[in-house]
């Protein structure tokens, strides 16, 4: 029973691959969280097709939002508002949700929030750690964005450092391509390391002004696996994933490590789907034992959802930051203080 006070968010996130309902109570307690994941469908074609995805959220969106309700066991009329992932991702699958969410408000009467999807995986944290407050640093590092960034309030951030180009989830997926693993990469290339050992030395991912370069990291891959080909050689690929991944994640640390000294807070947190590596995890652990707490998101809050969304969304409502029903899809939408790639 939904006592008077309490306030409810029905979360929708369609950018990527997942369709995803949640309802979420006072920004905090996840009532629901239910995520379809279109995964097996695009593994036959190595990655996302766009269209493919498009339609999938066409079919799943309303009974992924039903089953949402049914779950938190609540009925639309206990609803606060409806908050929606508008941006970052894919325009034609951003659109399914946006559309669905603006027909839904229409409908209902419900107010409509837009969400950008970094600022919601950033969210995940407030959901694992309930009395998490900002200020706190956190490490930005999904499919789509690698960054480290102060969260100085619930809607104002300093990003520190970012990607002058690949992201690392995007380098891990693209390693895993090339040595012959199915999408997604990052999760295979994650289980493949712990068979390894880090026997090839890449170049650091940090560039010479602190921000991080990933283009050069996946190049490098790429030629040592292409060059023993040529060659005839056999590699072990569980060596090039060990290597890839300390190369990866460590140029990430050691500028995590230097902002949490100069300009940083005692809290840092982690947001996105590599947020799941187990050597990202296992290695936060020593700014533990620097006297920082470190924040991991639950695995199953690390990849996309929308009880992230609707955490994000309870907060906006709060500000009463809310959308009109001409909201449109921003595939390019960036978190604010994040400069362009
Ligand atoms: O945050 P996310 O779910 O979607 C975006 O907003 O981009 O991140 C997806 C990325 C993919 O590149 C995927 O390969 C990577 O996160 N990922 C991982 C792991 N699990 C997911 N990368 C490394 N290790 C993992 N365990
Ligand atoms: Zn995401």
């Amino acid at each position: 029973m939904k006592c008077s006070k309490d306030t409810y968010i029905l979360g929708i996130e369609s950018s990527c691959d997942e369709t995803a309902a949640s309802v979420v109570k006072n920004g905090r307690e996840i009532l629901s969280n239910v995520v379809l994941s279109q995964i097996d469908i695009h593994r036959l074609y190595g990655g996302v097709v766009p269209e493919i995805a498009s339609r999938n959220h066409v079919e799943a969106v309303d009974k992924v939002v039903k089953m949402a309700l049914d779950e938190a066991g609540v009925a639309l009329t206990d609803i606060d508002a409806v908050a929606v992932t508008y941006g970052a991702g894919l325009v034609g699958a951003l659109l399914v949700g946006v559309s669905y969410a603006k027909g839904l408000c229409q409908a209902s009467g419900l107010p409509l929030i837009a969400v950008n999807h970094i600022e919601g995986h950033i969210c995940a944290n407030y959901l694992t750690f309930p009395n998490l407050q900002p200020p706190f640093t956190c490490l930005l590092t999904s499919g789509g964005h690698t960054a480290i960034v102060n969260v100085l309030d619930y809607d104002k951030y300093d990003v520190i450092c970012s990607t002058v180009d690949d992201a690392v989830g995007e380098a891990f997926d693209k390693v895993a391509r090339v040595l012959g693993l199915p999408y997604p990469g990052g999760p295979q290339i994650d289980k493949l390391a712990k068979q390894g050992q880090a026997v090839y030395k890449f170049h650091s991912v940090v560039t010479s002004n602190g921000n991080f370069s990933y283009s050069g990291l996946k190049t490098a891959v790429i030629n040592l696996v292409h060059n023993a080909q040529q060659k005839g050689e056999e590699l072990n690929k569980a060596d090039i994933a060990a290597s890839f991944t300390v190369a990866a994640i460590d140029g990430l640390l050691m500028r995590l490590k230097d902002v949490v000294k100069t300009n940083g807070y005692d809290t840092v947190a982690v947001a996105g789907g590599v947020g799941a590596n187990s050597y990202l995890r296992e290695r936060l652990t020593e700014l533990q034992e620097q006297g920082k707490q470190v924040c991991l998101p639950k695995l199953s809050l690390c990849g996309d959802n929308a009880a992230m969304i609707a955490s994000r969304g309870y907060y906006m409502y709060l500000k009463n930051q809310f959308a009109t029903l001409n909201l449109n899809a921003n595939p390019t939408l960036k978190l604010r203080g994040e400069k362009p790639k």
